[in-house]
C-alpha cells in the first residue's frame, strides 16, 4: 500500500506553508500551548465526542477521549477533542430523531472546515451512530467508529432487568395493579446502573452492531460493555489505528461498499434488530451511493435467520450475555457462509481475517443456523393500499396469531387523544380491534417519534390481553415489542392513505404475503381523498421549519433532500 507524504495531508494546507495565513494558524495553535513539534508534520486526528452531561449513555466518554488520545500520540499523530451534538435518546423532546440530521450536518461541516486528517467518531446512543457515520461518509476523510458499548444488565431484587422492554412490562403490570409503588421505584433505580447504551437489542445495540458489520469499528468492538476494561483498550487501539489509516489514505468509501451494506443488513436481521435499523441503514447507504431499498431489506430478511437470543426478540438474554457468548465476531462467524467476507474493514483487514478463530461460548445466546430463535429475519416490509411506499413490522416480536388478522379500525389523530382513550376502562374495544395512531410520522410527529408501540387499552389489559394489532406512521423504540406496524409511508400528515381510514373500517394484515390493506373500495377512498384537508404545519420557523421542508419519508431514510449524495448533481458530473 502506498503511503501518503505529509504534504498530501489536509492539515498540511493549514500548517505547512510559509505564508501569512499559515503563520496565523500556527500562532493560534501555539496560543493553545502547543509547539510546532506537537502538530506539524503529523496527522491531526479529531476525536468527535457526543458527550453531554444530559446523555446518560455516554458518561464514560471523557475518559475514553483520553484513552483514544494515548493511542494517537503513540502512533505519532496529534489528537484534538471536538464536541459534537450529543443527541441523547432518553431526555430529548419531542424526539431525538428530529436531530439526527443536525448531527450529520455538524459532523460533515466540522470535518470539512478544520485541519483534520482523520477522525474517531464517538457515539452509541441511538441516533448518534447513524448521524456521525452519515456525516463522515460524506466528508470523506479516514474515520473509525468508536461505539459506546452497552451498559451492564439491569438488576432489581435479584431479578435481571432489560432496558426499555422491562419498563413497558412493569408499567403494564402496574396498570393492572400487580406492582407496588415501592417496587416501581426499585425498578427505576435498577434498570440503568452503569455507563453505556441500552443493553437490550434496541436501536443503540443494533446500530453499533451495524457499524461493526459495515467494517467501521475495530472487529467486535460493538459488543464490549461500556465499563469493561477491554473498552478502554479498544479505544486506545482506535487511536493507534486511525493514524495509520491517514497515512494509508483509507477513506470511508473503501469500506462503505454495496457488499458491506448487504452484510450489515443481514447481520442486523440475525441480531433481531430494531425496526429503526431500516431507516438508518437506508440513510447511510444513500450517503455512500449504495442502492439499498425496503425491497432489498425484505428479501435479505426472508433468508436470514434470527440467531441472537437477545431481548426483545429472544428469551431473556442481554448484550452483556451476548458479549460473554462471543459477541458480534462469533455471530458473524456463525453466519459466515451468508456474508461476503472479502470486504475491507477499518483495521485494513478483510472481514474473513477479522472473524477467523471467533468462537461461540454459549450456543443458547448465539444460536447455530440450525437452531435459530426465528427462522426468518426479524423484520418484514409490507405494502398495500394503507402503505403504498411501505411499512415495517417485527414478526418475531409479536404474537403469531396476529400474523394474519382482520379487524375494525380504532383510529386516533393525536397521541393525547389516544392516551386518554386507552386509560378509559369503559372504552368500546375488543381484542380484534386494530388500533391506529396517525399524524406521528416525520412531519406529523413532528420528527418521527417512537410512539409506535401504542399502549394496550386498560379495558383489554384487565381482561388479560397483552398484545393487539397496532398501526402507525411513527417509529418505535428498538426495545419495544408487540404486533406493531410502523413507518407507514407516505405518512398521514401529508395525505398518505392512512389519513383516509375511518373508525370501523376493516383492516387486514397478511404478513406471509407482506400486505397491509384497508378493505374500503376505491371509489369511497377517492371521495374521502377529495374531502381531506392538510393539517396546519407544525413549525413556522427555525430548525423544525427547515426539517419539515427537507426531510424525506421513511422509505428514503429521512435524510434531508439537500444532504443526499446526488442532490444538485447533473448527470455525468464527477463525485464531489
Ligand atoms: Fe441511550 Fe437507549 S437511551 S441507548
Ligand atoms: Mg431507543
Amino acid at each position: 500500500m502506498s503511503r501518503k507524504t505529509y504534504d498530501e495531508l489536509r492539515s498540511a494546507r493549514w500548517f505547512a506553508p510559509d505564508d501569512l495565513r499559515s503563520f496565523g494558524h500556527r500562532s493560534r495553535m501555539m496560543q493553545l500551548g502547543y509547539s510546532e513539534e506537537d502538530f506539524v508534520g503529523k496527522p491531526i486526528i479529531g476525536i468527535l465526542s457526543t458527550w453531554s452531561e444530559l446523555n446518560s449513555c455516554h458518561g464514560h466518554f471523557p475518559e475514553r477521549v483520553e484513552n483514544v488520545r494515548r493511542g494517537v500520540l503513540q502512533a505519532g499523530g496529534f489528537a484534538v477533542e471536538m464536541p459534537a451534538l450529543s443527541v441523547d435518546e432518553s431526555l430529548t423532546k419531542p424526539t431525538s430523531m428530529l436531530y439526527r440530521n443536525l448531527l450529520a450536518m455538524e459532523t460533515e461541516e466540522m470535518i470539512r472546515s478544520h485541519p483534520l486528517d482523520g477522525v474517531v467518531l464517538m457515539g452509541g446512543c441511538d441516533k448518534t451512530t447513524p448521524g456521525l457515520i452519515m456525516g463522515a461518509i460524506t466528508a470523506g476523510v479516514p474515520m473509525i467508529y468508536l461505539p459506546a458499548g452497552p451498559m451492564l444488565r439491569g438488576n432489581y431484587a435479584g431479578r435481571v432487568l432489560g432496558s426499555g422492554s422491562d419498563a413497558w412490562k412493569y408499567w403494564d403490570e402496574r396498570r393492572a395493579g400487580n406492582v407496588t409503588d415501592a417496587e416501581w421505584v426499585g425498578v427505576q433505580g435498577g434498570i440503568a446502573r452503569s455507563h453505556g447504551t441500552c443493553m437490550t437489542m434496541g436501536t443503540a445495540a443494533t446500530m453499533m452492531s451495524i457499524a461493526d458489520a459495515l467494517g467501521f469499528t475495530l472487529p467486535g468492538a460493538s459488543s464490549i460493555p461500556a465499563v469493561d476494561s477491554g473498552h478502554k483498550r479498544m479505544s486506545t487501539d482506535c487511536g493507534r489505528r486511525i493514524v495509520d489509516m491517514v497515512w494509508e489514505g483509507m477513506t470511508p468509501d473503501k469500506v462503505a461498499t454495496t457488499p458491506a451494506f448487504h452484510n450489515a443488513a443481514k447481520v442486523a436481521m440475525a441480531t433481531g434488530c430494531s425496526t429503526n435499523a431500516v431507516v438508518h441503514l437506508i440513510a447511510m447507504a444513500r450517503r455512500a451511493g449504495v442502492d439499498l431499498t425496503l425491497d432489498h431489506l425484505d428479501a435479505l430478511g426472508r433468508t436470514t435467520p434470527l440467531i441472537a437470543n437477545v431481548r426483545p426478540s429472544g428469551k431473556g438474554y442481554l448484550m452483556e450475555d451476548f458479549f460473554y457468548a462471543g459477541g458480534l465476531r462469533a455471530l458473524m462467524k456463525t453466519m459466515e457462509e451468508m456474508l461476503d467476507t472479502a470486504v475491507l474493514t477499518v483495521n485494513g483487514k478483510t472481514l474473513a481475517e477479522n472473524i477467523e478463530g471467533a468462537e461461540v461460548y454459549n450456543d443458547d445466546v448465539i444460536r447455530p443456523l440450525s437452531n435459530p430463535v426465528y427462522k426468518e429475519g426479524s423484520l418484514a416490509l409490507l405494502r398495500g393500499n394503507l402503505c403504498p411506499d411501505g411499512a415495517v413490522i417485527k414478526p418475531a416480536a409479536c404474537d403469531p396469531k396476529f400474523h394474519v388478522h382482520e379487524g375494525p379500525a380504532l383510529v386516533f389523530d393525536s397521541y393525547p387523544e389516544m392516551k386518554k382513550a386507552v386509560d378509559d376502562e369503559n372504552l368500546d374495544v375488543t381484542p380484534d380491534h386494530v388500533m391506529v395512531l396517525r399524524n406521528a410520522g416525520p412531519l406529523g410527529g413532528p420528527g418521527f417519534p417512537e410512539w409506535g408501540m401504542l399502549p394496550i387499552p386498560k379495558a383489554l389489559i384487565k381482561q388479560g390481553h397483552r398484545d393487539m394489532l397496532r398501526i402507525s406512521d411513527a417509529r418505535m423504540s428498538g426495545t419495544s415489542y408487540g404486533a406493531c406496524v410502523l413507518h407507514v409511508a407516505p405518512e398521514s400528515f401529508i395525505g398518505g392513505p392512512l389519513a383516509l381510514l375511518k373508525n370501523g373500517d376493516i383492516v387486514r394484515l397478511d404478513l406471509p404475503n407482506r400486505r397491509l390493506d384497508m378493505l374500503v373500495d376505491e371509489a369511497e377512498l377517492e371521495r374521502r381523498k377529495a374531502e381531506w384537508t392538510p393539517p396546519e404545519p407544525r413549525f413556522q420557523r427555525g430548525w423544525g421549519w427547515m426539517f419539515s421542508r427537507h426531510v424525506t419519508q421513511a422509505d428514503k431514510g429521512c435524510d434531508f433532500d439537500f444532504l443526499e449524495r446526488d442532490f444538485g448533481r447533473t448527470a455525468g458530473e464527477p463525485d464531489i
